[in-house]
């Protein structure tokens, strides 16, 4: 887990703005293990929770949270179902308690690159269009065997029978009935809509990557770890946020 601004820490507690919080801290009302301390600056490390004071009151300092999970398959993407069992067992309890919840969702057999983070600004800008976050999926499929002709129409935006219009999309085809699909999306079963649309039924369907950030080779299904530093930097960069600014 990341270190924190104390700055941040404190906007983040409701204590004020930025500005208001710097100058609670330069007037001396802010301790740290019963220390004055009077740089806003001053970073908080996670172990640090519950020793800062203000006006000698205990506050809350939330550190976010950013993991990556390798989505097994047979698991729905939610923290709770009534029938199915669901990630929330793959993670420890105090992490969801944190409030960290998944970005967008991963069919129930559908496996790979699931990002979860306790940002919920950050967490709605990756899952929306409207920031155009490239997300990479391999699929296998039954059907129809893929041609020369198939990048070009996906890359045109497909409309699907029921009515949606399709993105453009990028389809990099590897044998007759394997290929990535690179989609800005994430509609309700999409890339199985969009493989159905063209002939043919996904048998096989893996999340590698979302923006930059790629699954991890080292994580086996159900495993998970948190992001590193540059990781969460060029997510935040990848929808126009900071990581460690004003929020
Ligand atoms: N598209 C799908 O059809 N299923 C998923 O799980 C993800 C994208």
């Amino acid at each position: 887990m990341e270190s924190m601004r104390l700055d941040r820490c404190l906007a983040n507690a409701g204590l004020g703005s930025r500005s208001e919080v710097r100058d609670l801290v330069k007037k001396g009302q802010v301790t740290i293990s019963g220390q004055i301390v009077r740089d806003p600056g001053y970073r908080i490390q996670p172990e640090q929770t519950d020793v800062v004071c203000v006006k000698g009151q205990s506050i809350l300092v939330r550190h976010q949270i950013h993991l990556m999970l390798h989505k097994p398959a047979g698991l729905v993407t939610a923290l709770d179902d009534k029938h199915l069992p669901t990630i929330a067992s793959l993670v420890p309890e105090q992490l969801w308690q944190r409030g960290l919840f998944p970005v967008g969702r991963l069919d129930r057999d559908t496996t790979g690159l699931l990002i979860l983070t306790t940002d919920g600004t950050l967490g709605h800008r990756l899952a929306s269009p409207h920031w155009e976050v490239w997300k990479k999926y391999e699929l296998t499929v039954e059907g129809a065997a893929f041609t020369a002709v198939d990048p070009e129409l996906f890359a045109h935006g497909l409309i699907l029978p029921d009515g949606l219009h399709c993105q453009p999309a990028k389809l990099e085809i590897h044998t007759s009935h394997a290929a990535s699909l690179t989609i800005h999306e994430g509609k309700f079963h999409q890339v199985k809509r969009m493989m159905l649309a063209t002939g043919r039924t996904v048998t096989r369907l893996h999340r590698h990557s979302v923006g930059s950030l790629a699954l991890d080779p080292g994580l086996a299904p159900g495993q998970w770890r948190e992001l590193a530093p540059d990781e969460i930097q060029s997510l935040y960069q990848l929808v126009d946020l900071e990581p460690d600014k004003d929020r």
